[in-house]
């Protein structure tokens, strides 16, 4: 006897299958359709937004657009001449907001980081308004493109410092300031190379804890009932200081970045991709078998080591 092909389980099974990937599909898209809600955490225009690493690259990509949605900025880096240069540079293209600098090596930290808190503390004082934003964006890779056994100890604890320890500890000492106010929103930059890429493992390895600390932190501030939202922004390719490739529709450059980043305030997720066309990259990793991707990415990134040693020749 001939049975209809819905009486068989496996088309029950494929139909659900296809109803779960459909609708996980939809509600990852529709990310990129709501509007951001980033505008409820500055009512008064006079609150306040810190951004790590804010001397270059993405970093300072999101200072530019936070006081172009009209947040005053506080510009966290290492290199204080740098960053009075970045901070007269945004006076000078947004006269009505203020600029702050707060200098720390993010990595070799000590006990003094609790400090950072103090500082804020004091900008706040003496120039009014909330601190409602964190954009925990400082990292990168020491050594790009190596193998584990290459690194150095003083590289793998610079990774895991610039990447990882700082984030945290920063978050750790500021979230009180945040949650004296009327609302916050903490936003940690990943990559999609959490996903474990080789030749990069243990950079990727921080962005998978970076990925795990959003969630944990978003979970907690949830439980306690704090009035603080927490995002991570998945990033794919980004064009530079730090990674100098030539910029298309796949590579935006920093400001576009941290733009698309700062739309997806409030979108209802803990993790996202910050930008539509990475996200569109991204959905190989949800439908390709892991080989396939990892085959795939060790290919990219030898072909990466390879541009990279040619340059360093030329130099
Ligand atoms: N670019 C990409 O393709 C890409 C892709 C995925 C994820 N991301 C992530 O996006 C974030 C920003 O990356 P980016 O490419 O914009 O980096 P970048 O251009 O290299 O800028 C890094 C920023 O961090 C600061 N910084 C570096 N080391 C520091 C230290 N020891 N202490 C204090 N500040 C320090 C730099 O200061 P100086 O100006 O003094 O150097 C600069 O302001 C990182 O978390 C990165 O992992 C980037």
């Amino acid at each position: 006897m001939d049975l209809s092909p819905w009486q068989t389980p496996l088309s029950y099974i494929g139909l659900a299958t296809l109803a779960y990937t459909t609708l996980k599909f939809t509600r990852s898209a529709t990310t990129f359709l709501l509007p951001t809600s980033l505008n409820t955490y500055n009512r008064t225009k006079n609150n306040w937004a810190l951004v790590t690493g804010a001397s270059d690259g993405i970093g300072f990509g999101f200072s530019q657009e936070l006081c172009a949605r009209g947040f005053n900025v506080i510009l966290h880096g290492r290199n204080r001449a740098k960053l009075d240069t970045r901070a007269a540079e945004l006076r000078a293209e947004f006269p009505t907001r203020r600029v702050e600098i707060v200098v720390r090596d993010v990595v070799g930290l000590t006990v003094d980081v609790d400090e950072i808190a103090v500082e804020v503390k004091c900008i706040l004082e003496a120039q009014g308004g909330e601190l409602s934003v964190l954009i925990n964006n400082v990292g990168g890779e020491v050594r790009p493109y190596t193998v584990l056994s290459d690194y150095s100890f003083e590289e793998v604890e610079r990774t895991i410092s610039m990447n990882a320890g700082f984030m945290t500890q920063i978050t750790r000492v500021l979230l009180p300031v945040l949650e004296a106010g009327s609302g916050a929103v903490i936003t940690n930059v990943s990559s999609v190379s959490a996903f474990g890429m080789p030749y990069i493992s243990v950079y990727a390895s921080t962005k998978g804890f970076v990925d795990t600390f959003t969630k944990a932190l978003e979970a907690e501030c949830k439980a306690e009932k704090r009035n603080i939202e927490v995002l991570g922004l998945r990033v794919g390719q980004v064009k530079t200081a730090g990674f100098d490739v030539q910029a298309g529709l796949f590579v935006p450059d920093a400001r576009t970045l941290a733009s698309a980043g700062l739309n997806r305030v409030g979108c209802g997720r803990v993790i996202v991709w910050a930008y539509f066309w990475h996200w569109l990259q991204g959905l190989s990793f949800d439908i390709l078998p892991r080989s396939m991707l990892m085959m795939i990415s060790s290919k990219k990134l030898m072909a990466l080591k390879k541009e990279e040693e040619e340059k360093a020749k030329n130099r």
